[in-house]
């Protein structure tokens, strides 16, 4: 049994290289729900909708445990699903802030992630719990998750767009950064030349896949041998995505192609 991967797009693919890499034994269905990126604008009871409909794509092809590779899916819709579907392990992904909090020497962090992320009680509680010493300051990057799926990583006007959300925070004195949205990590190298060597920028893609390992253990799921196999399916154009992960990857894909209709996911084929 397979383990399914839920992303808007290309961002899921920044937690999924961890998972690869750390359990190299399971198989992996990845869905990019190309047809409604980007999620972080949207309203909190439609991502549920969303999620909800991909995690009933994800049982029927009988998926063992769901990473919600997402943080506005997980903001927005892990405590709904875990409602929704009692048996089922969820692992979602939150903003690194705690350990953040803990990391920083100036007391001042700062925290990218998309609006949608910062409205969900999950990231207040965070905020609450963790950032009671500390400054945050946030900015939701407006753009930059559509600049990431078109592929714009490394051009000028990415430069700028980050330089105006990142140079703020940092002539504030921030001297962390927290990754809160999967599709960030794609720009690192731009945001690691803007923040500069001093700068901890902290991506919780290994920590996602840490715990996965320690979630598919406890529940005696993990797959002990055999070399893990990985399907990419998008409700957008298969096309693309295969062209977006070769680029972000590193290596050619064959992708497969989902359908919305009626409120409900299912592969293009099975019509
Ligand atoms: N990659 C997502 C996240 O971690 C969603 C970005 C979007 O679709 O706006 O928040």
């Amino acid at each position: 049994m397979s383990i399914g991967v839920i992303d808007s797009g290309v961002g899921g693919l920044s937690v999924l290289r961890h998972l690869q890499a750390q359990l190299s034994h399971e198989s992996w269905l990845y869905v990019a729900d190309q047809a409604h990126v980007p999620y972080g604008g949207r309203p909190l009871t439609q991502i549920r909708q969303f999620s909800r409909a991909i995690t009933q794509f994800l049982l029927a092809q009988q998926v063992k445990l769901i990473v919600v590779a997402c943080n506005t899916a997980s903001g927005a819709a892990l405590t709904y699903l875990r409602q929704t579907f009692p048996h089922v392990p969820f692992v979602g992904i939150e903003p690194a802030v705690k350990p953040a909090a803990a990391q920083t020497r100036s007391g001042k962090v700062g925290v990218l992630a998309t609006t949608g992320t910062f409205e969900s009680q999950r990231y207040a509680g965070l905020m609450a719990r963790f950032t009671q010493d500390v400054v945050t300051l946030e900015n939701p990057c407006l753009g930059l998750v559509e600049r990431i799926e078109a592929g714009e990583t490394a051009v000028p006007a990415t430069e700028a767009l980050l330089r105006a959300c990142v140079e703020p925070m940092l002539a504030a004195g921030v001297d962390t950064l927290v990754l809160g949205c999967t599709h960030y990590p794609f720009v690192l190298p731009l945001l690691s030349k803007i923040a500069g060597p001093q700068v901890t920028i902290i991506d919780p893609a290994p920590a996602v896949a840490r715990q996965t390992g320690r979630v598919l253990a406890a529940r005696g799921l993990a797959a002990k041998t055999g070399g893990g196999q990985t399907r990419l399916v998008t409700t957008g154009s298969p096309a693309v995505f295969g062209r977006q992960a070769a680029k972000l990857l590193g290596h050619s894909w064959l992708v497969e192609a989902a359908v919305w209709r009626d409120d409900q996911v299912s592969m293009s084929n099975e019509q």
